[in-house]
């Protein structure tokens, strides 16, 4: 038997202001598109953007349904708006924020299972890292150069034979 330690590098900024200003840039604009985000059900708005190689940027918002599964979540609307606009172009990187009606989110918001394999499956298909930002409202940063880090034994399409 033979024991394995996955590990991973996390930054963590205090706050929005430590961010480099292409970081600074691309949050704001899922702050942006956070406030655009269809979400009468949960109250939970979230918003994301996808930074391009070509230096385009493409966002999305949870978009909710009466018929909840049927609804998305930020990252997944971003990131199949980029593959859908701009299907040769690969992704540097995803800011993510989410705030809340009801209370301050001032925990970073982190993907979930099912948009981190969404992510993944991108950064597979363009075999570069796809750097994750995570913010609540307000308070501290985190961010993770690969999704790799954040999904370690992901499924992919290899195998699929
Ligand atoms: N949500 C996202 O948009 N991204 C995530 O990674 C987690 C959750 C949305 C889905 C739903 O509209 C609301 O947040 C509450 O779960």
């Amino acid at each position: 038997m033979d024991k394995r330690t996955i590990t991973f590098e996390l930054l963590v900024f205090d706050s929005f202001d430590e961010l480099s200003s292409i970081d600074k840039t691309l949050m704001t604009s899922a702050i942006e598109a956070r406030e655009n985000a269809y979400a009468p059900y949960s109250k939970f708005r979230v918003g994301a953007a996808v930074l391009l190689e070509n230096g385009e940027v493409v966002i999305g918002n949870n978009q909710e349904n009466a018929s909840y599964p049927s609804g998305l979540c930020a990252e997944r609307v971003a990131v199949f708006h980029a593959g859908a606009r701009f299907p040769r172009v690969a992704i540097k990187s995803i800011a993510i924020s989410a705030a809340s009606k009801d209370y301050v989110v001032d925990d970073p918001a982190a993907p979930c299972g099912n948009c981190r394999q969404s992510i993944s499956e991108y950064e597979v298909r363009q075999g570069s890292p796809i750097a994750i930002l995570m913010m609540g409202e307000k308070g501290s940063v985190l961010k993770c150069g690969s999704v790799a880090d954040i999904l370690p034994l992901a499924f992919d399409s290899s195998y699929l034979k």
